[in-house]
């Protein structure tokens, strides 16, 4: 509970205008990009909007000496629910926290605060030549913070690595307000345990992740983008499969079925011809248009072997970021398809990702569902969708069923059941089958030690 003098604490650390607790804002703050039902008790008492790491430690202090729950909060794009306040207290948003701190040249490194945006930080580093690859679907409007607390993945995985393989360091607010850096600059560095990484997919269950170290690498010389259609699904797996065969390695292979092609299509007024039953976006880069263009080639005569309907290659830097946008507005255009979407983000060894897709084509016709396939095929992250009406409790029924038997197959190919989105609310109830007991309780051993009262984002991950 929050009372007045809390309240009046924490305004005079941040401000009283960065101190919100109206109806609205409350309800602002109550839910995220993920599917979990709108409901009052997921309200925080406040929103607190902190902009230095000193005014987070310092309510972190307030919270810890009275056990109020925060919920630490990026830009709320999250799929699973990790910023919805499940326990009340405080939503700490950390979007005032929008500092370049230092570009280094000579390291290739990047120091940010947690609240800057993943693309302004990609093209702040492009200007000078410089490349942050992870590139998360959301990365106009999400930030680093949250991307590392997430560590998000995206369409650049197969070729470049996801949020973990670029994060050196961090400024990390614990739950009893002392601040601590991991990491560092050198490149090698095994002192101690691995908290930057113990930190990097946390879900705010931890610690508040305030600054950002990351590494960069340089900005490839020539990139673009090529659309293959086919018609069978089995066509565009074997496309993607055979491409890294051949040695090959994109910068991103995405999938999509027709369902999802046809939600696309719906929201952006496109022609799809009628023919087409999947599709494949993929992204090349080299050091010289030389080596672009065989690529391009190379790619372009697999499609065709594997019966490809049409390929198109960006002529321009405009019609590649076109054909990225249709790929970038999908996960919003296929939730708009139905009352209700259960999206998951189950990742497969990359050799398993065909089977992975005839597996869950086959769920969905048991089950009389259906099911938008698409996700980032070159790493085996999946995006299956059911579409449905949870309302209709014989359905709801199935839908249980069929996600049951995604994960169990996911699991069965020797896969997992969240490769970039984390576990949140939406795959909770999921996470024992996939750690085992064991696992689980060691999980639960680091959060006892790091946050002996439970106040760091309540209700998440198990
Ligand atoms: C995507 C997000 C939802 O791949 O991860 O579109
Ligand atoms: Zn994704």
């Amino acid at each position: 509970m929050i009372t007045k003098e809390i309240k009046e604490q924490i305004k005079k650390i941040v401000g009283p205008e960065n101190v919100l607790d109206s109806d609205l804002d409350r309800f602002g703050y109550s839910y995220d990009s993920s599917f979990v039902p709108l409901v009052p008790a997921n309200k925080p008492e406040i929103v607190v909007r902190p902009l230095t790491a000193e005014q987070v430690a310092a309510v972190m202090r307030i919270a810890c000496a009275n056990r109020i729950a925060v919920t630490p909060r990026g830009a709320s794009s999250g799929r699973t629910g990790g910023s919805i306040p499940l326990a009340g207290g405080i939503s700490l948003s950390l979007d005032r926290m929008k500092t370049i701190i230092e570009l280094d040249q000579e390291n290739m490194m990047i120091t940010v605060e947690a609240g800057v945006l993943t693309g302004d930080l990609y093209n702040y580093c492009a200007a000078k030549g410089l490349f942050y690859p992870p590139d998360p679907a959301s990365y106009k409007y999400s930030t680093i913070g949250g991307n590392v607390a997430e560590n998000a993945g995206g369409m650049r995985a197969v070729k470049y690595g996801v949020t973990n393989n670029y994060v050196m360091g961090l400024e990390v607010v614990l739950a009893d307000g002392s601040i601590i850096n991991t990491g560092g600059k050198a490149i090698k560095n095994v002192t101690g345990y691995n908290l930057t990484q113990l930190f990097t997919g946390s879900e705010g269950t931890l610690g508040i992740i305030t600054k950002v170290l990351l590494r960069l690498i340089p900005m490839p010389k020539v990139r673009n983008t090529l659309q293959l259609m086919f018609g069978s699904l089995d066509e565009a797996c074997a496309t993607i499969h055979k491409m890294l065969q051949s040695g090959i390695v994109p910068a991103a292979a995405e999938l999509m079925d027709k369902i999802s092609l046809q939600a696309v299509a719906r929201h952006r007024k496109l022609e799809i011809d009628p023919a087409t039953e999947a599709c494949v976006i993929t992204e090349i880069d080299a050091d010289n248009q030389q080596g672009l263009a065989m690529q391009a080639e190379q790619i372009e005569a697999i499609a065709k072997n594997f019966g490809a309907l049409a390929v198109r290659i960006a002529q321009s830097a405009q019609e590649a970021e076109d054909i990225w946008a249709i790929r970038r507005g999908l996960s919003s255009a296929v939730g708009a398809m139905a009352p209700d979407r259960l999206g998951e983000d189950i990742s497969v060894p990359r050799s398993a990702f065909p089977e992975m897709v005839r597996r869950i084509r086959a769920i969905g016709e048991k089950y009389e569902l259906t099911i938008a396939v698409y996700g980032h095929a070159g790493d085996g992250n999946l995006h299956p969708s059911i579409l449905c009406d949870l309302a209709d409790s014989e359905q709801a029924e199935r839908v249980h069923k069929a996600v049951h038997e995604i994960f169990a197959e996911a699991l069965a190919v020797g896969g997992t059941l969240s490769g970039e989105h984390g576990i949140g609310i939406t795959k909770r109830p999921y996470i024992s089958s996939a750690l085992g007991e064991a696992g689980v309780t060691t999980l639960k051993l680091i959060k006892q030690a790091l946050d002996p009262q439970g106040i760091l984002n309540p209700g998440k991950i198990w």
